[in-house]
């Protein structure tokens, strides 16, 4: 897939709003002829931008995109993160491990749109352009990657209750070890990688989705019951206010979860437990487990009551389903 030059960027921003521009208009803004305008817009649909070209009226944009404000965004961040911001990537989960580490505070990798966006267990996370929330933070953890049990349960508390703050009653819970749904319906998930040593420094890189205004167009490849926070809030913000909040929450976490772990989360992890009480069937490798969810120890392994006794199921290439 293409890059998206500076003439594409103008271009979007141009139609932005969702109203039609004609081919002149568009083609004296950029210094460009109608035909190159013409071409440049049928590109623009490779990022899963949907336009419509009407005779007479010009071009418009199916749906108007809210693009992200990265000045407004690091302002928020102030001096607890460095933000980097991109139009389009492959991953911001990428982008973060790629940089030379270990890091020496919070970096947070935020794009409009992920070409190859990536999902737990080798699967492919859907990021149309400025549809939804895609980014990554890299942030430094002493003690290792046994000081990481309950990271992503832990990042999943404070998205919730990012959602929260900005829509108190919206029924949020967490599905275990890293889904964020809304009656039952996917709106989100966390993807942990790490970068580093052993038993040293560890960098870790915790990406996060959450969908914000998709079409089912846009989302016809994923297999699941989706939502997005168009569909839940009472008033969607605008998607520079959503990472802001979201970010906030996690940058005000991070310290707390290197210096206590998960216990200091535990609580409030049990309050957004989608399957506590729930029968559940966990794959994890060759192994399936069946039994009642009866929620999750300190170290963020998954509590499962069967026949044969209470068994503990550690996140990572595992898959949950509620039956
Ligand atoms: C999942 O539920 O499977 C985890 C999805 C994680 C997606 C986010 S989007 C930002 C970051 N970059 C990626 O490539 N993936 C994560």
């Amino acid at each position: 897939m293409s890059v998206l030059k500076e003439a594409d960027q103008q271009l979007i921003r141009l139609l932005a709003d969702g109203q039609f521009r004609s081919g002149s208009e568009l083609g004296e803004a950029l210094g460009i002829s109608r035909a190159a305008i013409w071409k440049r817009v049928q590109r623009l649909e490779e990022f899963g931008l949907a336009l419509e070209s009407v005779k007479g009226k010009g071009y418009r944009l199916a749906q108007p995109v809210d693009l992200i404000d990265p000045l407004s965004l690091q302002a928020t961040l102030g001096d607890r993160a460095q933000l980097h911001y991109q139009w389009v990537t492959e991953s911001t989960n990428a982008d973060a491990l790629a940089i030379e580490g270990p890091v020496s505070g919070p970096l947070v990798f935020v794009t409009e749109c992920q070409t190859a966006g990536r999902g737990r267990r080798g699967r492919q996370w859907q990021s149309p352009f400025a549809a939804n929330l895609y980014f990554s933070i890299r942030f430094p953890v002493s003690g290792g990657f046994a000081a990481l049990g309950g990271l992503s349960l832990a990042v999943g508390v404070a998205v919730a209750q990012a959602l929260q703050e900005l829509d108190p009653p919206l029924s949020v819970t967490l599905k275990w070890p890293n889904d964020l749904q809304i009656n039952g319906a996917k709106v989100g998930g966390v993807l942990i990688e790490l970068a580093g040593e052993m038993d040293g420094q560890v960098d870790v890189v915790i990406g996060v989705g959450v969908n914000g205004r998709m079409t089912g167009h846009q989302a016809r490849d994923i297999d699941q019951a989706w939502t997005d926070l168009a569909s839940e809030l009472a008033d969607m913000p605008p998607r520079t206010t959503l990472a802001a909040c979201v970010l906030s929450r996690l940058l005000e976490m991070l310290p707390h979860f290197s210096q206590h772990g998960f216990v200091a989360f535990q609580n409030d992890f049990d309050r957004y437990d989608a399957v506590r009480g729930k029968l559940v069937q966990v794959q994890s490798g060759d192994q399936m487990i069946l039994g009642r969810a009866v929620g999750v120890l300190a170290d963020g392994a998954l509590r499962v009551e069967t026949p044969d006794g209470v068994r503990e199921v550690y996140g990572g290439e595992v898959s949950l389903r509620v039956r």
